[in-house]
């Protein structure tokens, strides 16, 4: 008889306290396919999520080959790789029948199956395959939301085994418990994404009037995100500055269209106008209890500063002016110099880095210029496809027209 020692039951413990405090579907899954390994000792695993008639990789692990890859890394290809839901190959089939399959050796399914293994995997990596068990994760109404599927399971002995059936019964209630977790992970996840798309879309508000694209807010964003990584943030807080950026010209909504608007040179009265923008995008912004939105309003009051406390509206200086500002500062103004304007063309990159270094320590914080310096290959990536490659675009559809 089968038994769980000790250290697997408080693993067992461990993961269904886990599923239930974790709310971010990516970290969510990757933990989930960890712990049933570790539990049933299996030495690999994938991990699918069902999107329309599509499987999903969600997270993937291999002891013997010593990849861990899931979407919580930042970048990972696996994160969109999708592949269409078939009953050929097993996953697929545990998706379209909600069957479970638990396989001896994947090299010896009968011809007769309608499922079979694709070795393509095992070819290119030097891996043998051998025992499989895919078990479908289905929600409440009993449709299945992902597959979970483990690879060669090991024995005391350290030799590849079939799963057995206490396996399957051990995975099958664990998968109902993960497949409860990942739909209110969803539910989570929709909301946080309308949230957010609400939010672009009011920085949007603002970007109108000012008569820039929507596609300046997504740079100052990416750009924003970019920097505070290389200056180690979390991906969480890192993530916030991604959609708190955009908003730091929100208060431009509340300047007059005659001012904001106004072609050619501003008088000193007018400029005294504008520069009263920090203030109102902070007043719009003002006693909300969401971190983003805090985090939004600490941008849009301080992003004019300068590190040498020449800046506006405060004229704080050094260190007084709070980080997320001082990066908003930096990719404000390298937007402003690398893109066209009403105002004026994009000027070339060399001049732009020419003129970012010289403002290191002047304007710019030194640490956030560092950490611009670090990732400028990232920036630069990004600058190419949502600048460059969308300027292209649209002037071939004006010429089309
Ligand atoms: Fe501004």
């Amino acid at each position: 008889m089968e038994h769980l020692n000790t250290q697997a039951l408080r693993d067992l413990l461990e993961v269904g306290v886990s599923l239930s405090s974790e709310t971010r579907l990516d970290r969510l899954l990757d933990n989930v396919l960890e712990k049933v390994r570790k539990i049933i000792d299996a030495d690999a695993g994938t991990l699918y999520v069902k999107e329309g008639n599509k499987l999903r990789f969600a997270a993937s692990q291999n002891d013997t080959l010593q990849t861990r890859v899931s979407a919580v890394e930042r970048g990972n290809p696996l994160l969109n790789m999708t592949f269409p839901i078939s009953k050929k190959s097993l996953s697929g089939y545990a998706a379209v029948t909600g069957e479970i399959l638990r396989i001896r050796d994947a090299y010896e399914i009968k011809k007769s199956e309608p499922y079979g293994f694709d070795r393509s995997f095992d070819k290119k990596n030097n891996y043998r395959t051998r025992s499989v068990l895919c078990v479908p994760l289905k929600d409440r109404e009993g449709q299945v939301i992902g597959v979970l599927q483990l690879i060669n399971n090991y024995n005391k002995q350290g030799k590849v085994v079939p799963f057995s059936e206490f396996h399957v019964e051990l995975v099958r209630s664990f998968a109902s418990q993960a497949a409860v977790a990942l739909t209110n992970s969803q539910l989570t996840e929709d909301l946080l994404d309308s949230y957010y798309d609400t939010v672009s879309r009011l920085a949007v508000v603002a970007e109108y009037k000012d008569k820039s694209t929507a596609m300046h807010i997504k740079r100052m964003g990416m750009y924003a995100q970019t920097l505070s990584y290389q200056l180690g943030f979390s991906q969480e807080d890192a993530e916030c500055l991604l959609y708190a950026a955009p908003m730091h010209d929100i208060g431009k909504v509340g300047i007059p269209d005659a001012v904001l608007m106004k072609p050619g040179k501003l008088t000193a009265a007018e400029r005294k106008v504008i520069e009263t923008h920090p203030q109102i995008g902070a007043k719009i912004l003002e006693g909300s209890k969401s971190e983003l939105i805090k985090t939004s309003r600490v941008i849009a009051m301080t992003h004019h500063e300068k590190w040498n406390g020449t800046g506006y509206p405060q004229q704080i200086k050094g260190k007084k002016i709070p980080l997320v500002g001082r990066i908003a500062a930096l990719t404000d103004v390298f937007d402003a110099l690398s893109t066209s304007r009403c105002y004026k063309n994009a000027f070339d990159m060399e001049r732009v880095l020419g003129i970012m270094r010289s403002e290191k320590g002047q304007h710019f914080c030194p640490t956030v210029m560092e950490a611009f310096e670090s990732a400028l290959d990232e920036i630069l990536s990004t600058y190419d496809r949502l600048y460059l490659k969308a300027e292209a675009k649209t002037k071939k559809l004006k010429i089309k027209k």
